[in-house]
C-alpha cells in the first residue's frame, strides 16, 4: 500500500449520538474513517443483543468473518464456540466483536494473511467499540487476547501476568482477559497447544459463574 493511501481519522464524527445499537451498526457500515475501509469487503459489526450480560471483544474480522459481515465465524470462532457451549453459555445470549471492524491483511500466493492492527488504527475505530459498550453495558467484558486487552484495560496490561482474573473497570463490568482463540490454534506443538486450550475453557467457565 502506498503510503498516500494510509489516512486515521476518528470515527468519533460518524457515530450517531443518542441513537439505538441498531442505528450505530448501520452508521457503521459506511465508515471510512481509517485507510482499513479500501481493504476490507465491509465493516463486520458487533453482534448480539443490547441487553446481553457479557461482551466478548476480539481483535479484528478475519478472512472469514470480512466475507461473512459476522465476527467470530471462522475457525477462531469455532473454538470460541465449543469454549462457550462447554461452559454453557449460549453464543445466542452474548454480545461479540472486535476492536477494529475491518480485516487488515497482505497477500501471501493467493491467501489473504491477517495483520495486526496498529495504534492508528485501533484509535480510528475505537468510537464504535465505545458506542457498543455504552448501549450494551455488559455485566462481563471479555478480551479476547492482547489487542482487546490493552485497547481495554491499557497498553501495559499483560495477558501472561493476569490472564483468568476479573479487574474492576470503568466499564461498569467485571473484565476479564483471556487467550485469543487464534493464537490457541496457532500454539506450537500439541503440548502447548492443549494447555492453551484448557486455559481458554477454563476461562470461560469463570465467565459463566458470573452470569
Ligand atoms: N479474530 C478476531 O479477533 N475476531 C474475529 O472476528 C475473528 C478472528
Ligand atoms: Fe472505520 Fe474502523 Fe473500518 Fe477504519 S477499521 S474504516 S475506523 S470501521
Amino acid at each position: 500500500m502506498e503510503d498516500a493511501e494510509v489516512y486515521y481519522d476518528s470515527a468519533e464524527p460518524l457515530v450517531p449520538k443518542r441513537a439505538g445499537l441498531a442505528e450505530v451498526r448501520e452508521a457503521a457500515m459506511g465508515c471510512r474513517a481509517c485507510h482499513l475501509w479500501r481493504l476490507g469487503t465491509q465493516t463486520v459489526f458487533g453482534e448480539g443483543s443490547d441487553q446481553a450480560k457479557a461482551m466478548f471483544v476480539g481483535e479484528q474480522p478475519g478472512d472469514k468473518e470480512d466475507l461473512a459481515g459476522r465476527p467470530f465465524v471462522g475457525p477462531a470462532g469455532k473454538l470460541l464456540d465449543k469454549a462457550l457451549e462447554e461452559a454453557g453459555i449460549d453464543r445466542g445470549d452474548v454480545y461479540i466483536t472486535n476492536v477494529v471492524k475491518h480485516f487488515k491483511w497482505e497477500p501471501s500466493g493467493n491467501r489473504r494473511i491477517h495483520k495486526k492492527p496498529n495504534r492508528g488504527e485501533i484509535e480510528s475505530c475505537r468510537p464504535w467499540l465505545d458506542a457498543e459498550l455504552e448501549r450494551v453495558q455488559p455485566k462481563v467484558l471479555v478480551c479476547l487476547g492482547a489487542t482487546a486487552a490493552q485497547a481495554l484495560l491499557g497498553a501495559s496490561f499483560k495477558l501472561t501476568q493476569h490472564r483468568g482474573e476479573f479487574v474492576e473497570s470503568g466499564f461498569s463490568a467485571k473484565v476479564l482477559a483471556t487467550l485469543h482463540p487464534a493464537a490457541v490454534l496457532r500454539m506450537p506443538g500439541d503440548e502447548l497447544r492443549e494447555r492453551a486450550t484448557r486455559e481458554f475453557f477454563d476461562d470461560m467457565k469463570l465467565v459463566a459463574r458470573q452470569l
